[in-house]
């Protein structure tokens, strides 16, 4: 094997790391699960140290499973869960665990964040919302001064792994919007955002393009992996939804990637920034040179279907269930009347920015079983989207095609109903080489200058096409203005009841 490219991704409940051979075959690759601790109700949190050994243990796999693939490694691709903010001191000791994107409670510091600055919204291109970095280093300054004192420098979860591989500290633009620290039309670190942050900019890496080297492999790991010492490079990398992206080939404006996993992605590239703040979309840039993307994220999709099925006791046969809700589906008038659901069971991001919104079944009739209420659960998540899309086209985004991806999209009955509700044709890729994982690897391809842009970043070939049937948009359009009446009739009943 001449050489070959790791992706390594720091995903929130594994670590996965993947071998590519120059033509972008597998290799080998290995996944290590990691633990997420939750000692308070909103906190959600990960032992870096523990990201760390996780991904000592899938690289030793991937090594003993192709010595000589790994043994002809040139560049790594680092991908990872955005936002999570690991706090150091200044010999690179981790201080306390590191607070993730998913964690909720930095509400106050959010919203002071955001009123800190009239100019707040405009310059980091994005509110203040709770998973991003900056109020949870607000919230520590707030709750733990000793920690926030002898904090030095603050990195996000791939660039904190980047650190371990390299002793660089290095972030990339793909990761830095979502600090809330970062000018993103500017793809630079904007001093008047680090400051309304309590931090300067010598307590952030400094910045690269996500394709561009960021750093070499250090001496001493090169060494214990049997490596020559300085031949194997680390891209910037990306976020984990641009390295989907970039691994899926969506790289030009209006290429796009629907992603249905625990939690669901609607992600588009734009050749320049495009933001709407006022409805929660993220903006941020793209893993690759003079690029954006904008992207809706709504927080429960594929495992508001796993809660329900383990509700109803078939958490290991939801295959069966949505067979079930198929035949149901196919009776137009059981699911004209089937209850309508808001899947909102962690809160809301896209459009809402609401962690405290919840899940709502409407409609119940004592004719409805299991079945119709799994109907209504996949059906809701489809409307997720629905807002999502809408959304981007209010942002002005000009979505051209978009792939489905996650393990959401392993139904077909699924499939054709997002494509049904939102309208929009969906591609279905043939190889299972998707992921965060692949794309980092492609970045670690093309920091190594083992290609160009246009070799590396191509399209899988399609397996399915969904195409929108034009009749069902009738047929779901008033489901769907019920689905955001409920949502806003829950959240006036929630403020009016807390006043
Ligand atoms: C994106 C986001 C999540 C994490 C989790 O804004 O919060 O997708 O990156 O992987």
């Amino acid at each position: 094997m001449e050489q070959t490219y790791l992706g390594l991704d720091i995903g929130t409940s594994s670590i996965k790391a993947l071998l590519l051979d120059e033509r972008q075959n597998l290799v080998a690759e290995a996944s290590v699960p990691v633990s997420i601790s939750r000692p308070h109700p909103l906190w959600s949190e990960q032992d870096p140290e523990e990201w760390w050994q996780a991904c000592l243990t899938a690289i030793a796999q991937v090594r003993s499973a192709s010595p000589s693939g790994f043994a002809a490694l040139k560049g790594i691709g680092l991908s990872g869960q955005q936002h999570g903010a690991v706090l150091l001191d200044g010999d690179g000791n981790v201080l306390r665990p590191a607070i993730l994107w998913n964690d909720g409670r930095c509400g106050r510091e959010a919203e002071e964040l955001q009123a800190s600055l009239p100019d707040f919204v405009e310059r980091a291109s994005n509110i203040a919302m709770v998973g991003f970095t900056a109020p949870k280093v607000l919230w520590v300054r707030r709750h733990e001064p000793e920690v926030f004192k002898k904090t030095k420098k603050i990195l996000l979860p791939k660039d904190y792994i980047r650190f371990r591989l390299s002793g660089a500290y290095v972030a990339e633009m793909s990761d830095a919007g979502g600090t809330l620290w970062h000018d993103i039309a500017g793809r630079k670190w904007d001093e008047t955002l680090l400051a309304a942050g309590g931090i300067d900019r010598s307590y952030v890496g400094d910045l690269v393009e996500g394709s561009a080297p960021s750093a070499m492999l250090s001496d001493h790991l090169s060494r214990d992996w049997g490596l020559s010492t300085g031949s194997v490079v680390i891209a910037g990398g990306a976020g984990d939804n641009a390295a989907a992206a970039v691994g899926i080939g969506a790289v030009k404006g209006g290429e796009g990637l629907l992603s249905m996993g625990t939690s669901g992605v609607l992600f588009a590239v734009t050749d320049h920034l495009v933001t709407k703040p006022a409805r929660a979309l993220n903006a941020m840039c793209h893993a690759l040179p003079n690029r954006w993307h904008v992207m809706g994220v709504t927080l429960s999709a594929a495992s508001a279907l796993s809660w329900f099925a383990e509700t109803i006791g078939k958490g290991e046969k939801v295959g069966d269930l949505i067979t079930e809700v198929e035949a149901f589906a196919k009776d137009k008038e059981q699911r004209a009347n089937a209850p309508v659901f808001v899947p909102y069971l962690t809160g809301e991001r896209t459009p809402h920015n609401d962690p405290e919104a919840n899940g709502l079944f409407a409609g119940l009739r004592a004719q409805h079983g299991a079945v119709a209420m799994a109907y209504a659960v996949m059906e809701g998540v489809a409307f997720c989207f629905a807002d999502d899309f809408d959304v981007l086209a209010d942002a002005g985004t000009d979505l051209k095609s978009c792939f489905l991806v996650g393990g959401g999209a392993r139904s077909t009955f699924w499939g054709q109903m997002l494509s049904d509700v939102i309208q929009f044709p969906l591609d279905l890729p043939a190889g299972a080489e998707t992921g965060a994982a692949f794309g980092a690897a492609r970045l670690g391809m093309l920091a190594a200058a083992a290609g160009i842009e246009a070799e590396i970043c191509f399209k899988p070939d399609i397996k399915l096409s969904y195409a929108p049937k034009g009749g069902e948009k009738a047929f779901y359009a008033p489901r769907l203005a019920r689905f955001r009446a409920l949502y806003a009739a829950e959240r006036q009943i929630r403020t009016s009841l807390k006043a």
